[in-house]
């Protein structure tokens, strides 16, 4: 008789986001004459952008004429956009990255799941508190995190950094030493970021400890202060200790189109001298058949001329959904971070209310959906997220009918 992998049946609930999505689905079925506004999951709401489209369109074509037509796609993507992603996301910032250091995919989610499959079961991971669930949950079904407490919310085996006000919701280096260090920055959920001496600091920590650091950096497009860093590269030693997760969603609107990719330095070792780099190629050429022809195309045009001005006006558009958000909150008295640097806005619950409680509150009083801070981790309590994806118009009318509330 079968048996299940049971690291699974160790999750708590169901993915965040699910759980966000029936609830929000239940609230429209049981009120369809209310207007739902939903600024929960990151999704954006603007559509491709022309240069993108008029690439899908031309790949479209060729893929219709056997001259043209494309089968299997080459395993670590196509140079074309490996060496595209060289030359805009790193050599323009002068830092050194090679395009077979670059592993095309169907995105960073994927990528921020699988790739702690590399790494031994013994291996401890350090990760903020809140956090992108996915980190944690990968690692729930490996069966690297020990048992759960329902109580507290916490893994026994997995090192929680927590990330409050108190220290501007960026983490401190955790007492206890981890093997596998997960960052985002700009963060996910609490749209906090670093600048680039503290990330410095964590590069010399995790290659004084011996330790890998996961950067996500699929919020990059979104900083707008000087001296916070674009890539976890552009600090000195993180050839040596960081894979970098990117993403074509947050930055050109791929959310369903799907394409991102993870930089895998050669020179990251293991203390036994085992590189990296070919253990994620060999992971990737066996469980990966790469990312379609044409969204391949699609991503080279996010770096042509066209591609950059357009993708550049949309992030402008979801940062000025991101500053009604956060200005009408603080008018309305509320306690509001982020916004900044990325599109999300972390906002403290009024009256003490518990994350959940003010989801189901919002939701029924001004209709609007948006993503319980406590879904992120304990430290998340008492605190809730909002998207800038939204639609202009319904950001502004999801924060009048806040501001009534
Ligand atoms: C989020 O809302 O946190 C993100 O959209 C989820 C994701 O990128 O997978």
């Amino acid at each position: 008789m079968f048996k299940v992998n049971d690291n699974y049946l160790k999750l708590p609930g169901s993915y965040l986001f699910s759980t966000v999505a029936r609830k929000d689905r239940e609230f429209r079925a049981a009120h369809p004459d209310k207007k739902v506004i939903k600024l929960s999951i990151g999704d954006v709401t603007q559509p491709l952008a022309p240069a993108i489209i008029d690439s899908l369109h031309k790949a479209v074509d060729e893929m219709s004429k056997a001259e043209t037509f494309k089968g299997y796609a080459p395993d670590l993507g196509y140079e074309f956009l490996r060496n595209a992603i060289v030359e805009n996301d790193y050599k323009s910032r002068e830092v050194d990255v090679s395009a077979d250091e670059i592993f095309v995919s169907d995105g960073a989610k994927s990528d921020s799941a699988n790739i702690q499959e590399i790494f031994a079961l013994d291996n401890k991971i350090a990760v903020c508190d809140p956090v992108y669930p996915v980190y944690v949950d990968s690692n729930v079904m490996a069966g690297r995190t020990g048992t759960y407490d329902k109580e507290t919310g916490l893994w026994s085996d997995v090192i929680y950094m927590p990330c409050l006000e108190a220290n501007g919701f960026a983490p401190e280096l955790p007492k206890e030493t981890p093997d596998i260090i997960y960052l985002c920055f700009p963060n996910n959920p609490t749209g906090a970021t670093i600048k680039k001496s503290m990330l410095q600091d964590w590069v010399d920590y995790a290659n004084r400890v011996g330790a890998v650091i996961i950067y996500d950096a699929a919020y990059e497009a979104y900083i707008s202060e000087a001296d916070v860093p674009h890539t976890i590269y552009e600090c000195e030693g993180a050839r040596t200790c960081a894979i970098e997760l990117k993403s074509f969603s947050k930055n050109a609107g791929f959310t369903g189109t799907r394409l991102g990719y993870t930089v895998v330095p050669k020179d990251l070792k293991a203390a036994d001298g085992t590189a990296l780099n070919p253990l994620w190629a060999r992971r990737h050429g066996t469980k990966f058949n790469g990312a379609p022809y044409i969204v391949q195309r699609a991503g080279e045009a996010v770096y042509s001329d066209a591609g950059k001005a357009e993708t550049k006006a949309q992030i402008a558009y979801y940062m000025n959904n991101a500053k009604v958000i956060y200005e009408g909150l603080k008018d309305a008295g509320y306690s509001v971070s982020g916004g900044v640097n990325a599109p999300y806005i972390w906002l403290k619950t009024p009256d003490h209310m518990s994350s959940w409680d003010f989801f189901d509150y919002l939701l029924e009083k001004a209709n609007v959906v948006g993503t319980p801070g406590s879904g992120f981790g304990p430290s998340g309590e008492g605190y809730f997220r909002l998207t800038a994806f939204g639609t202009y118009e319904n950001t502004v009318e999801a924060i009048d009918r806040i501001k009534k509330m």
